[in-house]
C-alpha cells in the first residue's frame, strides 16, 4: 500500500515532524520532499524508522559527502562514518562519546569546510531526559535591532575546537579521556567565518557563532569581542528562537547547521540509557 508523507509544524520557527515514510526504501520524488522540507524547517523529526548504522550512512549520503569523526573511538566497527554518543558502558569501558553537544553549537564551525547537516538517529532514549534544543539563528538575526545588524555586519568570528581555548566552556568531568584529548586539539588551527552568514539554498541571512567554539572577533580586542559575544549569545538563545526536541523511539532527526544551533540537555543517568547514532554531512565555505 501507498501512503502519502506528511509534514507538520513542530515549533515556533521551525521544525517539523515527518510520518508516513520509511528511509529504507525512499524513491526518489519523496527524497525530494524530505530535502524540501529540511530547507524549510530548517530541523525535521522523521518519525517511526528502524535504520541500522548502514542504512544511517546510505540515507545520510544522498545530501552529500560525510564528515570523517574526530573521536574514532566511539564509532562503529565497519561503519567509521557513525558515531555512538552514549553514557552506556560494556566492561567498565564506556561505548560512546558522553558529553557530545554539552553546549550550544553550531557542529564542525571550527572545520575548514563546516558541518551542512547532522543526522542523528535515537537507538535508546532515556526514561527521563534526553531533550535536544536547536535554536533558530534566522529568526535570531532577524530580530536584532538595526544598529547591532550593521555592526556586526563586517565582523568575523574565530572558532576553536579545543574546549581548553575557551573560558566559555568545561570539560565535562564525566569523560574519562578528555583533558587529554582536548589539550591535543589546542593543535587544530581555528577557523574564521562571518558573524553573518548567507544560507547557500534559502539565501536567508543567519547568525553564526556559538558559546561552544567562538572565542574570538577578528581584528577586535579581547575585551570588546567579549562584550559582543556575550551580547549576541545571550540573543540567540532567547526563548522564542528555541524548538526543544522531545525524542520518541524510531526518531531520526536532522537539522541544518547553517542556520541553526543545538544542544544535548541531559536530565538522565545511568543505568538510564541514551544511545545515539550520529552521521554528519560536511559542507561549504560560509559566505557573508
Ligand atoms: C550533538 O550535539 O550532536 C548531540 C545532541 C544530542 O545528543 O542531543
Amino acid at each position: 500500500m501507498f501512503f502519502e508523507m506528511e509534514i507538520r509544524r513542530l515549533g515556533r520557527t521551525m521544525g517539523a515532524e515527518v510520518t508516513r515514510v520509511d528511509l529504507n526504501h525512499l524513491g526518489a520524488p519523496a527524497f525530494a520532499q524530505i530535502r524540501d522540507a529540511f530547507h524549510v524547517h530548517k530541523v525535521i523529526a522523521i518519525r517511526d524508522q528502524q535504520l541500522t548504522p548502514a542504512g544511517q550512512i546510505a540515507f545520510s549520503r544522498r545530501f552529500g559527502a560525510l564528515e570523517d569523526q574526530l573521536n574514532a573511538h566511539y564509532t562503529i566497527d565497519g561503519c567509521p562514518e557513525v558515531l555512538v554518543l552514549s553514557n552506556d558502558v560494556r566492561d567498565g569501558k564506556p561505548v560512546g562519546l558522553i558529553d557530545g553537544g554539552d553546549y550550544w553549537h553550531s557542529d564542525s564551525s571550527h572545520r575548514e569546510y563546516p558541518s551542512m547537516a547532522t543526522i542523528l538517529f535515537a537507538v535508546k532514549n532515556p526514561l527521563t531526559g534526553g531533550d535536544t534544543e536547536f535554536a533558530d539563528m534566522v529568526a535570531a538575526y532577524e530580530a536584532l535591532p538595526e544598529p547591532m545588524k550593521g555592526r556586526i555586519a563586517h565582523l568575523n568570528g574565530i572558532h576553536a575546537v579545543s574546549k581548553l581555548k575557551n573560558k566559555r566552556v568545561q570539560v565535562s568531568p564525566r569523560r574519562p579521556d578528555g583533558a587529554d584529548f582536548y589539550e591535543r586539539q589546542k593543535a587544530i588551527p581555528d577557523q574564521i567565518w562571518p558573524l553573518v552568514r548567507t544560507h547557500p539554498v534559502t539565501g536567508q541571512k543567519a547568525l553564526y557563532l556559538s558559546p561552544r567554539f567562538t572565542i574570538g572577533i577578528e581584528g577586535v580586542s579581547a575585551a570588546e569581542a567579549d562584550q559582543l559575544l556575550d551580547s549576541l549569545i545571550a540573543h540567540q538563545v532567547r526563548d522564542e528562537f528555541i524548538y526543544r526536541h522531545q525524542w520518541r523511539d524510531g526518531d531520526l532527526v536532522m537539522w541544518d547547521n547553517r542556520c541553526v544551533i543545538h544542544r544535548a540537555t541531559g536530565g538522565y543517568s545511568y543505568p538510564d540509557i541514551r544511545t545515539m547514532h550520529r552521521t554528519v554531512i560536511a559542507g561549504d565555505k560560509p559566505f557573508r
